[in-house]
């Protein structure tokens, strides 16, 4: 028996097909622990998040996106040398190989941004091989700073491009999220108003997105990583996996499923009976959760933000007041009751990053930079690990019993 610092239960099981030939089934993994972690602790029935023990709550009230990083990667927060020092690192690794513009360039005009970002952080790893002559350490410590910083650079190019403007580059005097914003968003013609409520609501998403245990692209990670595969890689297989619908790629399909209400009148009610209809495979995307069984903190912390976003712009955005109709009519259905449905992080994300200016197709480029600190120091904490094992899991095969090939010609 093993139990974690927060009281949860568990029962190493690491030796048992060894000692009686059995194994388990765990579909889904969702009663299987696949490692020891000190890194983020998650409650899902209570909807607590603390990052190195640290609810997540307090980080977006006080902490800024590059501290958060480097308390998930360092395992402690850093003092004044150590976050100056870390932020000129980063500033240090923000350009991107001009080569790696010709890329972009080829890729298809509808080409998903997910999908580019995925190949794109491949190809890091032959634009910047291994160095010559750094220690482990050392070598770790160039790698996740340029992946920090130049996969928000490759973003912020990739939506230049894609609108055949020029690209905009990184600056020395900006935050990293304030140079995000104007990466994205200056233009030789018209400058980009850095807006400081603005660019701390960009702090609070990537916090809020910073790290969240061993869901999927998290386990995708760990998983390719334990084969000691570059850091490059395994990440970009995380970016693979956060693409998904059901994963990452929920918060592009919230904005098209708010749309579609709209469209359809604005009254949520006939999508919720779809939801609830076991013959239609269609889900309110941005409700439910593998691990919360309650409000998600996450979620919390973003719908206030929508507010304060959408104040700060003196703007209004009907798809909020659908997503809240929504979530009022959903929480009051007696299946989503039953089913412990409440919204998830990505249910509100929309909004808020709708109000920067972010194109949809890009929001989930947007969770996949605010994941990367999570990913790196997962990676790092698999890495390190001395009981590091390669992730391997086992199946029960229900296939055909021995049988043998038979000829082209004699088969019916
Ligand atoms: N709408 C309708 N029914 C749902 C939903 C939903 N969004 N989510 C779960 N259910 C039902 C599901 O039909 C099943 O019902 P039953 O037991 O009667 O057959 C039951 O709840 C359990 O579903 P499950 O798929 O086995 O549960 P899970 O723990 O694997 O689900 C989930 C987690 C996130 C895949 C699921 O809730 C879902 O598909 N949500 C919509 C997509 C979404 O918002 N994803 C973002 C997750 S949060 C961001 C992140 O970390 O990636």
């Amino acid at each position: 028996m093993l139990e974690g610092t927060e009281g949860e239960k568990a029962i190493d099981i690491s030796r048992l097909r060894e000692l009686t030939k059995y194994i388990t089934l765990d579909p889904g993994f969702a009663n299987t622990g696949s490692c020891l972690s000190s890194i983020t602790f998650m409650d899902g029935e209570k909807g607590i998040l603390r990052y190195r023990g640290i609810p997540v709550q307090e980080l977006a009230e006080e902490s800024s996106f590059v501290e958060t990083a480097y308390l998930l990667i360092n395992g402690k927060l850093p003092n004044s040398n150590e976050l100056n020092r870390f932020r000129m690192l980063l500033n240090d690794h923000s350009l991107v190989h001009e080569d790696m513009r010709t890329f972009f360039q080829n890729f298809p005009r509808q080409s998903h941004p997910m999908g580019i970002l995925s190949s794109m952080v491949t190809a890091l790893r032959s634009f910047y091989p291994a160095l010559e002559g750094l220690s482990e350490t050392e070598e770790t410590t160039i790698t996740l700073t340029r992946l920090l910083s130049k996969v928000r650079t490759m973003a912020a190019m990739s939506y230049k491009m894609s609108r055949g403007h020029m690209v905009v580059y990184p600056r020395p005097d900006l935050s990293y999220c304030a140079n995000f914003l104007n990466m994205m968003f200056d233009s030789p013609v018209k400058h980009y108003h850095i807006d400081d409520d603005l660019v701390q609501a960009l702090n609070v998403f990537w916090i809020l997105h910073a790290d969240h245990e061993q869901n999927c692209s998290t386990a995708a990670v760990r998983l390719v990583g334990s084969a000691r595969v570059n850091l490059y890689a395994a990440i970009s297989a995380g970016i693979a996996a956060l693409w998904g619908p059901l994963h990452g790629g929920a918060n592009q399909k919230v904005i098209e499923m708010l749309e579609e209400i709209q469209a359809n009148g604005g009254d949520s009610r006939p999508f919720i009976e779809r939801a609830k209809d076991k013959k239609d495979p269609f889900r309110l995307m941005g409700f439910g959760h593998r691990v919360y069984k309650t409000y998600d903190p996450r979620a919390k912390i973003m719908k206030a933000m929508c507010d304060k976003v959408l104040d700060k712009l003196h703007t209004h955005d009907p798809l909020l007041d659908i997503a809240v109709q929504l979530e009022e009519v959903a929480r009051k259905d007696q299946y989503i009751i039953d089913h412990n449905l409440y919204p998830n992080v990505d249910f509100y994300s929309g909004i808020v990053l709708r109000a920067l200016g972010i194109p949809t197709n890009m929001f989930t480029v947007m969770f996949a930079i605010g994941r990367l600190p999570g990913w790196i120091a997962q990676w790092k904490e698999d890495a390190s690990d001395p009981n590091w094992k390669l992730s391997r899991p086992r199946q029960i095969y229900t296939g055909p019993n021995l049988s043998h090939y038979v000829l082209i010609k004699e088969r019916g």
